[in-house]
Formats: structure tokens, sequence, C-alpha cells
């Protein structure tokens, strides 16, 4: 495992210590690899992902040591404003998928493939992973869907390209689904798991499960050789995985989802950063002296 234990170990950057970082900040020394994530299954250890969308917050994630990066389609939500993930094209997510590879030091880069660019066939699927791949560097490709993608994952794989599945609620079918509905309670655990099971023996090396019952995440964990990464699926899968904005409360509006958890209120900061340099602007007291050349130090 690339990632240590404990933090006597020496695959550690004990640098991070020192450097005045909180404890915990264990920065991964080497690629953090698929298998690595795979051996570290079932010991107890959980992984951290976190979404990230351009090289400077990929850069802070990285200096954290948050293990595995996905450029999500939620992008299409937190950047460009659109009202649905369905809207974002493979030129917008390709670009700032770029960006987070050239940012993300040694963390494991996962970039989704937008909406419309793997459903309609094995070739189709296969195409836009090369090709999102080729752009950005990514180390794999996510889709959302479980038995009704596993033709599309088995393609993908047999191509030589690792793919992370999405399953339990899919953004991207947010209107089939009725809204934003915890997926594999009471009987639609067994599409759940049916979703868990295909997607695994189609290939995939890891699988997102959004918004689905703590107890059925934990048996579809449990059942799973590959390890699950839950967002709103309680504590007992193998990582977790957060939209930044949504633990760091950006924009400040308090609509904020019931599984996320804020550790800091960016929102707010940045809104009264911004107020406060726009009161000294209108009172002249910024720029200062210290923040000015002098003809001296032009010379
Ligand atoms: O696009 C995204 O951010 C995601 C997460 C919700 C897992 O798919």
């Amino acid at each position: 495992m690339t990632v240590a234990d404990s933090p006597t170990d020496s695959s550690v950057d004990s640098s991070a210590h020192s450097s005045g970082q909180p404890a915990g900040y264990l920065v991964p020394t080497k690629q953090v690899r698929i298998s690595d994530l795979k051996a570290r299954k079932g010991s107890g250890d959980p992984f951290a992902m976190l979404t990230a969308y351009d090289y400077s917050t990929a850069s802070a994630f990285a200096q954290a040591g948050i293990e595995v990066m996905l450029v999500g389609d939620s992008a299409a939500n937190v950047v460009y404003g659109y009202d649905t993930t369905q809207r974002v094209s493979m030129d917008e997510m390709a670009f700032l998928a770029a960006g987070v590879v050239r940012g993300a030091g040694n963390a494991l880069v996962v970039a989704d493939l937008p909406f419309g660019t793997y459903e309609a066939s094995e070739e189709q699927a296969v195409r836009s992973s090369t090709e999102m791949l080729r752009r950005s560097g990514a180390h794999m490709v996510k889709i959302e869907g479980g038995v009704r993608m596993a033709s599309k994952i088995r393609a993908i794989t047999d191509a030589g390209i690792s793919v992370c599945a999405h399953i339990g609620f899919t953004p991207q079918s947010v209107n089939q689904l009725g809204g934003f509905k915890i997926q594999g309670r009471g009987s639609g655990a067994d599409q759940l798991f049916a979703d868990a099971e295909a997607i695994q023996e189609a290939g995939a090396d890891m699988v997102v499960m959004e918004m689905v019952p703590a107890e059925v995440a934990k048996k579809v964990t449990a059942a799973l050789e590959i390890p699950t990464i839950g967002i709103g699926a309680g504590p007992d899968c193998d990582g977790q995985v957060l939209v930044w904005h949504d633990m760091v409360a950006l924009p400040d509006n308090g609509h904020r989802p019931r599984f996320a958890k804020q550790w800091a209120h960016v929102g707010a900061d940045l809104t009264a950063a911004a107020a406060a340099y726009k009161k000294e602007v209108a009172q002249g007291t910024f720029p200062a002296e210290e923040h000015c050349f002098s003809d001296s130090v032009l010379r």
C-alpha cells in the first residue's frame, strides 16, 4: 500500500507534519494505484475520495493526502451552473480533468464520462473512454449504471481501461428515477445487489454507491471483491466520496445534502473577503505602501 497505515509508516511524508500541517495529512509518497485500493479492502482502513475540477484545488487536496480525486460531472452544477449533470459535454469535462491531473500529485484520478458519451454502444463507450484518458491523463473513467451498463464496462475494460462504476442513485438518470430519491430500499435492494454483481462481473475495478441505506451498502461491500465508495451510503464502504463544495459549504446558501458534513465555511469566508476587499478599494486603504513598487525597486 502506498498510503501509510499509521503515522509511523515510512511511506508517509513526515515533512507534512514538521511543516505545521495537522496529523492526518498522510501524503502518499508513490502514485496511488487501483491495486493499492483493492489491497486495502477489508483492512478497516477506508480511503478518501474528493471531487476536484481544477489544478489549484487538486494541489490543495494532494497536500492533504487525499488518495483519489474524482473529476465528477457534478462539475455541471458546481463549475458550469447547469441545472443537471446531463448538460455537461466531453470538452467541458476533459479540460477540467487535465487541470486536475496536473495538480493531483500521487492521487489516483478518476474522470466521469459525460451523459450521452457512452450509453449508445460498446464502441461509443470505448471511444469516449479513450478520448477522456488521452486528453486528460486521468487514470480511470467512471460511468453510471449497473446491469444496464455491464456490456459497456466489459468493452471498456477489454480495451485496457479501468472503470469505476456508479450505482444506487445515478444523477444522470435523475428524471427517470423521479428525482433525488434514495435507492435500494425494500425490494430495491435486490436491484442494487444485481447491479453490484453485474458491474464486478463485467470487470469494474471500483464502484461508487450513492444514496442507499447504510445496512444495504454494508452488505454489498461485504459481498463484492472490489472496493466500494460511499456517498450517502453509510460508514461501512471501503472509501468515502464527497463533492468538495458540499464539505466546505460553497456557496453559503444553506442547501447541503444530508449526507455531507461541513469542515469549513469557504462560501462565507470568500464572500467576507470579497466584501472587505471592495470596502478597502472604496476607502482607498488598498493598495497600501507595502503593496506598491517604488521607482527605486523598478530600476
Ligand atoms: O459527479 C460526481 O461528483 C459524482 C459523485 C456524486 C460521486 O459522481
